[in-house]
């Protein structure tokens, strides 16, 4: 029995009457691309959120999480059309959406339960997804992915206000075990590559970095500007149509044009351009490495990403990026990088099974001897990859 069912049984004295899950995702190759239409990879993995729940016909929606202390209640025919600045307004927004599109008479009393520390897995896209299919099942829907990940996103943008793409919810519902979720985000064509045979096993392993933030969204989005404002000059240099400045995006500017007048930007914004064309190229790079199995090269090239989040993005609080610098020079890893937008939370990283216990050590280790303070909350987490969910 999972804690979140324990604790809905304590409260509520019966059992939920259902669990939803979503997984966590990973972004090997592909970061900071999603919202200026570029292509990422990624995996769902074994962990993600839980939810017990059971049908309320009133229309009441009562949820309390294992994570976050208060308790939050709303109506689905009655969500406050702002954001409330709690844990729940994911949830809250998620709400509003779905009623946007489908009539909705039922609620539903739930326990929610993360089972990893939050920051980087993109547990708001699981914890969204999650409760859409709850919310979904009790009022007998069915959306289609597409619909879901667009749902889920707008909650995301227009709710809780994060100028985010859609890299974590494609992630978390069309990963498939085993295999490499490559998407474009331009027009939402994926494959899911099937692991090559001659491709060496490997393991996901999670560094947390024992700091759990929320999402940094005014730095996140301020990235997002830089990166359309240099897609906006350019398109101006290059004497281009450049259109409305809130939907201009790198994709719309060919790299040509970026290498020819790239000097002429201010530097923060070149930065930008720069890790955002040359993620670009070392996800197709990756796709490809993937297809023949050549997972040293995948490894390297995740590296290479997470080097150019830090200088070019650059994003990465201390902690993620002494972890970024420690996984670097430690035997048994192929590659990896801070988890997700780089504001909280982990580092993930493709290792080699045989040396699960030594990278372990020689990690927690080196990171306790700089940080010796976060001790009990910095946590490894040894993990594979897994299914998408489906309603
Ligand atoms: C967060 C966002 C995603 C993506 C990543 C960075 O997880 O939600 O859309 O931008 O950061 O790659």
């Amino acid at each position: 029995m999972k804690n979140c069912e324990k604790r809905f049984h304590k409260i509520y004295h019966r059992d939920a009457a259902a669990l939803a899950f979503c997984p966590y995702r990973i972004c090997p190759i592909g970061a900071h691309s999603d919202h200026n239409m570029g292509k990422v990879t990624g995996q769902a993995i074994d962990k993600g959120i839980h939810i017990a729940y059971s049908p309320k016909e009133n229309g009441v929606i009562e949820l309390c999480s294992l994570q976050f202390d208060k308790r939050a209640q709303w109506h689905v025919a009655q969500v406050p059309e702002r954001r409330q600045g709690d844990w729940a307004d994911y949830l809250r927004g998620a709400t509003l959406e779905l009623g946007r599109r489908y009539p909705l008479t039922r609620g539903l009393s739930g326990v929610i339960e993360g089972s990893l520390p939050i920051g980087g897995l993109s547990s708001s896209a699981a914890v969204t997804l999650s409760f859409f299919s709850a919310l979904c099942a009790v009022n007998g829907l069915k959306p289609a992915a597409p619909e879901l990940i667009k749902m889920a996103v707008a909650v995301e943008n227009n709710y809780v206000g994060v100028s985010s793409g859609k890299l974590d919810q494609s992630c978390e519902i069309y990963s498939r075990k085993n295999q490499l979720l490559y998407l474009d985000t331009l027009d939402d064509s994926y494959e899911v590559i099937p692991t090559h045979p001659s491709m060496p096993s490997y393991d996901i392993m999670i560094f947390f970095s024992g700091v759990e933030r929320t999402l940094a969204g005014s730095a996140f989005n301020m990235r997002v500007d830089e990166a359309r404002s240099a897609a906006y000059a350019l398109k101006a240099f290059a004497g281009l149509p450049y259109g409305k400045f809130g939907e201009t995006n790198l994709r719309e500017v060919p790299r040509e044009v970026y290498e020819q007048y790239k000097n002429r930007l201010p530097e923060t914004w070149r930065r930008r351009a720069e890790h955002w064309y040359t993620e670009f190229a070392r996800v197709e790079a990756g796709a490809e490495a993937w297809r023949r199995g050549d997972l040293m090269e995948f490894g390297r090239l995740s590296f290479e990403s997470g080097r150019s989040s830090i200088e070019n993005w650059e994003t990465g609080s201390p902690e993620l990026k002494t972890l970024y610098d420690i996984m670097t020079h430690t035997d048994g890893i192929y590659g990896g990088r801070f988890s997700g937008a780089g504001f909280k939370g982990c580092c993930m990283a493709l290792t080699d099974p045989a040396f699960r216990e030594s990278i372990t050590e020689k990690v927690t280790e080196a990171y306790l001897r700089e940080f010796p303070d976060l001790k009990g909350k910095f946590s490894v987490h040894i993990c594979q990859s897994a299914d998408g969910v489906s309603l």
